[in-house]
């Protein structure tokens, strides 16, 4: 999979995606990020890419013509599956969109910065709103950095063990159960007795139970 990002902040992109799973996913060319400084289609030589707002107030917008220029130029070499626009008026991300955008080939990711980009871009070019949940950051950079890391634990190969994606929180709809490692007592915390005795049957029904209570104590939307 290829990810492209347009950003006028992409210094905040090197550390999310340069450790832990979504680096092996990369180092396995699995995924393929590619972060694009907007400033590279700056409409002038100070690398302006925003400006005031029609009908004045406070905070700037991203211009039309670096963002379309930008977009047409990384147009040219491959189609995108998908546009998507970092915005909090975007629908809100979850396991869901997450799965299903992990079946794309290409992608690409606008985030906005200030005010927001002009709308006509949104019109014109954007297949996808998304928004990481109701709060204002100040770039999208954090937002998009989320959706690739839950994009990228799903594809393929980049976790050791396949299934384990399938038994994460959500997948079902319902909250991962409570887990637990060496050793058995701790202080005098007891790890549940039916995980030691080994019958993979009853851990899985009592893994199942544990994951609708939760679900239901924690969670009763989802059900
Ligand atoms: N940009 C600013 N805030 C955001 C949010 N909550 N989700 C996605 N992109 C954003």
């Amino acid at each position: 999979m290829q990810i492209h990002i347009i950003s006028v902040a992409p210094d905040l992109l090197d550390s999310p995606f340069a450790h832990s799973i979504i680096k092996r996913a990369r180092g396995k060319g699995l995924l393929n990020i590619h972060v694009h400084n907007l400033r590279k289609w700056a409409i002038n030589k100070h690398g302006q890419v925003d400006d005031y707002q029609y009908g004045g107030g406070a905070g700037m917008v991203i211009m039309c013509e670096p963002l379309v220029n930008a977009i047409d130029e990384l147009q040219k070499e491959k189609k995108f599956d998908e546009i998507i626009y970092m915005t909090p008026d975007g629908k809100t991300f979850n396991q869901q969109t997450a799965n299903r955008l992990s079946l794309k080939e290409n992608i690409l990711i606008i985030c906005g910065h200030y005010k927001g980009i002009d709308e006509r871009i949104r019109e014109h070019y954007v297949t996808m709103e998304i928004s990481i949940g109701d709060y204002v950051l100040s770039g999208g950079e954090l937002a998009a950095a989320i959706v690739v890391d839950a994009i990228g634990r799903l594809l393929p190969g980049v976790l050791n063990d396949e299934t384990s994606a399938l038994t994460d929180s959500f997948q079902d709809n319902l909250l991962a159960p409570p887990v637990y490692t060496r050793p058995a007592s701790f202080k005098d915390w007891q790890v549940p007795d039916i995980l030691l005795q080994g019958d993979p049957k009853k851990v899985e029904e009592w893994r199942s139970e544990q994951s609708i209570k939760r679900t239901q104590e924690r969670r009763p939307d989802l059900l």
